[in-house]
């Protein structure tokens, strides 16, 4: 049987493990990226590691989300992400660059390679042949401290594209098919690997606009295959040196195989407010719209703003529409302005507002209240644009562009001929806007600013442990709910005593104060605990303020990932009944407990209040449990560098 491209990357980076599908395995980390939202947390987990210089090939931190400076908390942060960079050999792309993806796929991304970014959208550098996959900040740290990254070998999806694209149909409109197709969650624990003839159509900024939106698909990554196509593109960016041919077998092993044609696919819009709520455009009759948003990773490329351009040229922005551009790096953006693009796009009334993520991560351009919001982006979740009554539909910049313009949602097919762009052979490869690394690194003082406060760590897992229940909560309880994002707290996303004093705000506002003055103790939660967004931070503020353990019916994958990495127990009750029989405040105290983890046996909890006990279980594997019993991730990867 021969081998998929995702299983010739894999074997190629292999380290630890058997490469079979559901087995843990650990492979070679070529190259990083993060970006500043997750990078500070990034970084200062770098740092606690002790190490003096990156392990991987190439790794960049990019300044492209948080860039607003109303404060001194996002400066400062920029500030500490810089100097961290220099200190440890990172490049560091400063605020105004761009997008981190659309950066990385121009300067640095190479086919065969391995990438992990501490950003959901990091598959995108999929496009050019790229192994890339999106990750929690730790494991980011760690790849760079170590080298490697651990993850469960994935089935692996064939998605082969026949025929050919209609006129005014694009990459985007291709996602949005396929994601009514597969749903958000039609993705989950699988790769995606595009082939078939249809490819010689899209040009890896269109192949990157799908590998993108593979992230809402819920899938660990998309790959296309690296050809001439490919080639092309690496040599227009300097860097066909950087190029290699990479494609499956002819009889590679899929574990599934699904068709598409393209010549099917009509303009397709992902109405409010999931990805996959697909449908074509020319099913939405007379809908008037209020803004409309073109950039972000999804579609910011050369090629897509060049066509919104054209489409704009000698027309005027409808004068209930507000349209606002973010180029995707600067880079484009000069290309835009030398080649007169730029111009046209201000002449009809467009806004353009800097090279960064801006809009898709609420960072300004809010729609009115009970707005209609048309973008170019891959999320229209309930909230994300900053206006609670806000809807946001998810187009491709055709439809986003043709729609500016007549003011409601509008099939671009409406406005004749497709436009054609020549895309130049040469990019303009100035690369001003970052910085590189020092010769004398040792020399560099990492900048912390008042807002930047150390990581917290937690200690070796004692034998016996003990303390109050200090925390009693229903099933279904969300990362929100324990550790609240919101605008006001973002800015102290690097602050975790500050963040400390909402923990479970929404729940019970004195919770914090409990963990202060008991020293910390226990949470007990019912089932799917932890459910919603990865955020870290749900399981770093507990440990700062204390937890020793949760103990729940059960927990949602990912948080209780992130608390074993922290060093919090996840412990699940093994009768739920006894879920009733302890109460708020109640004294609990384990003993014999990491000879127990060790042994795998059920573990007995005594409720010293009540005078009873009760049985609870942990669920995971040996590493989970030696990551436990070293006092989480961290000091676990410091004992394994021997720091
Ligand atoms: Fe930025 Fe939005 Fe992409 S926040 S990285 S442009 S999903």
């Amino acid at each position: 049987m021969g081998k998929s491209i995702t299983y010739k990357i894999l074997e190629e980076h292999l380290v630890e493990g058997e490469l079979k599908e559901g087995e843990e395995i650990g492979i070679k980390v070529d190259q990083t990226l993060t970006q500043d939202s997750t990078g500070t947390m990034v970084y200062l987990q770098l740092e606690a590691m002790g190490i003096d210089s990156i392990k991987t090939d190439l790794s960049v931190a990019y300044i492209d989300h948080n860039t607003l400076q109303a404060g001194f908390e996002n400066a400062d942060d920029h500030e500490f992400i810089k100097s961290v960079a220099a200190k440890y050999g990172i490049i560091f792309s400063k605020s105004g660059n761009g997008i981190c993806h659309q950066l990385h796929l121009e300067n640095f991304g190479k086919p065969g390679g391995t990438l992990l970014g501490s950003d959901s959208h990091t598959p995108t550098n999929g496009g050019l042949g790229m192994l890339a996959i999106g990750a929690g900040g730790l494991d980011v740290a760690v790849a760079m401290a170590s080298g490697k990254y651990w993850l469960k070998v994935p089935k692996v999806v064939n998605i082969n594209l026949k025929g050919k694209l209609n006129p005014w149909v694009s990459a985007k409109d291709i996602i949005l098919y396929i994601l009514k197709k597969l749903s958000v969650k039609g993705g989950v624990g699988k790769i995606i690997e595009y082939s078939g003839d249809g490819l010689k159509y899209l040009s890896v900024t269109d192949r990157a606009t799908i590998t993108n939106m593979g992230a809402e698909l819920g899938a660990t990554t998309s790959v296309f295959p690296s050809d001439e196509e490919t080639y092309r593109y690496l040599k227009s960016q300097g860097r066909e040196e950087d190029w290699m041919e990479l494609k499956a077998d002819d009889d590679a092993k899929y574990d599934e195989v699904i068709d598409i044609d393209l010549s099917e696919i009509t303009p397709q819009v992902a109405k409010p407010h999931s990805p996959d709520n697909v449908e074509s455009v020319e099913n939405i009759k007379d809908l008037k719209i209020d803004q409309v948003a073109i950039g972000s990773c999804t579609n910011s490329s050369y090629t897509d703003l060049m066509k919104v351009a054209s489409i704009l040229k000698g027309k005027k922005v409808h004068p209930d529409v507000s349209l606002c551009i973010s180029p995707g790096s600067s880079r484009i953006l000069k290309m835009l302005a030398d080649n007169g693009a730029l111009a046209h796009m201000i002449e009809a009334g467009a806004r353009i507002l800097e090279c960064s993520c801006g809009p898709c991560i609420g960072m300004g351009q809010a729609p009115k209240t009970d707005g209609i919001s048309v973008r170019t982006f891959n999320r229209n979740f309930y909230g994300r644009s900053g206006t609670k009554s806000a809807k946001v539909y998810l187009v491709s910049p055709e439809t986003a562009a043709a729609s500016a313009i007549k003011g409601y949602l509008t099939n671009p097919r409406n406005l004749g001929d497709d436009v054609k762009i020549n895309v130049p052979e040469k990019f303009d490869l100035n690369d001003n806007l970052f910085i590189y690394p020092p010769k004398d690194r040792d020399k560099v003082e990492v900048k912390m600013g008042p807002n930047i406060k150390p990581f917290p760590l937690n200690s070796k897992l004692k034998d016996t442990i003990e303390g109050k229940i200090l925390l009693k909560v229903d099933d279904n309880i969300t990362t929100d709910h324990i550790m609240p994002s919101n605008a006001k707290l973002l800015p102290y996303r690097s602050n975790i005593p500050y963040l400390s004093k909402f923990c479970f705000s929404t729940v019970d506002s004195d919770f914090w104060k409990r963990c202060e003055k008991n020293n910390g103790g226990f949470i007990i939660g019912g089932e799917n605990y932890g459910q919603g967004s990865s955020r870290e931070h749900a399981a770093l503020v507990p440990l700062y303020l204390g937890i020793k353990a949760v103990i729940a019916k059960s927990f949602a994958r990912i948080h209780k990932a992130n608390l074993i990495n922290a060093g919090i127990l996840p412990l699940e009750f093994i009768d739920n009944n006894d879920y009733e029989l302890v109460d708020f405040e109640d004294e609990l105290q384990i003993d014999n407990l990491c000879q127990l983890l060790v042994e795998g046996k059920n573990i007995t909890v005594l409720n010293k209040t009540k005078g009873k006990t009760f049985k609870v279980r942990f669920v995971g594997s040996k590493r989970d449990i030696d990551i436990l019993i070293k006092g989480g991730y961290l000091n676990y990867v410091k004992s394994r560098l021997g720091g």
